[in-house]
């Protein structure tokens, strides 16, 4: 197993659409045990291939109290969302330090195939539905910062790029000091 760098927003390979899942074999599955060990170690509750730069349809969830609860999505799909919607504070491990409100589907179902290759559907509510609809859309390019309005979202890139310049200087001055 192997710990993947996670893309950074506004990096723009975060806005690329991840195809199907061909055959789900040992290479995936070595992407789905490193794709979880670098969630587990963020520590976030859900990753989507998108992230680490894997343009496949692959996600990993777990939002279980003692992160012991690994739900492995690859080719989901959204095959019902409830006309009720609901608000929910979310963050990304690709957005890092920002927490914003996106209201989104309140229920979905949600079919997608396991680990193993096989067919599974569930429904989920609450957290569970958020973070599915939020991992579904790093697969389709989408960021959840791209639910705000363009006002927030310029303050968010802002705020990166400068965390992102700053973290860079104090790396080479790092450099320098050895
Ligand atoms: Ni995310």
């Amino acid at each position: 197993m192997a710990l993947l760098p996670i893309l950074k927003y506004p990096d723009p390979r975060l806005h690329t659409v991840a195809k199907p899942v061909e055959q789900v074999d040992d290479r995936i599955r070595t992407l789905v045990a490193d794709m979880a060990e670098t969630m587990y170690a963020a520590p976030g509750i859900g990753l989507a291939a998108t992230q680490v730069d894997v343009h496949e349809r692959v996600i990993v969830i777990d939002i279980s109290e003692e992160s012991d609860d690994l739900l492995v999505l690859i080719n989901p799909e959204i095959y019902w969302r409830s006309d009720e919607r609901e608000e929910f504070e979310e963050g990304c491990l690709s957005v890092p330090g920002t927490y914003e409100k996106v209201e989104r589907a309140a229920e979905i179902k949600v079919r997608a195939l396991n680990e193993q290759g096989e067919p599974f559907e569930f429904h989920a509510d609450g957290l569970l539905a958020v973070c599915v609809q939020h991992e579904i859309d790093h697969l389709d390019g989408k960021v959840f910062v791209e639910h705000l309005s363009l006002l927030k979202q310029n303050r968010i890139v802002t705020r990166l790029r400068k965390q992102q310049r700053e973290a860079r200087r104090a790396a080479e001055k790092q450099k320098l000091a050895v």
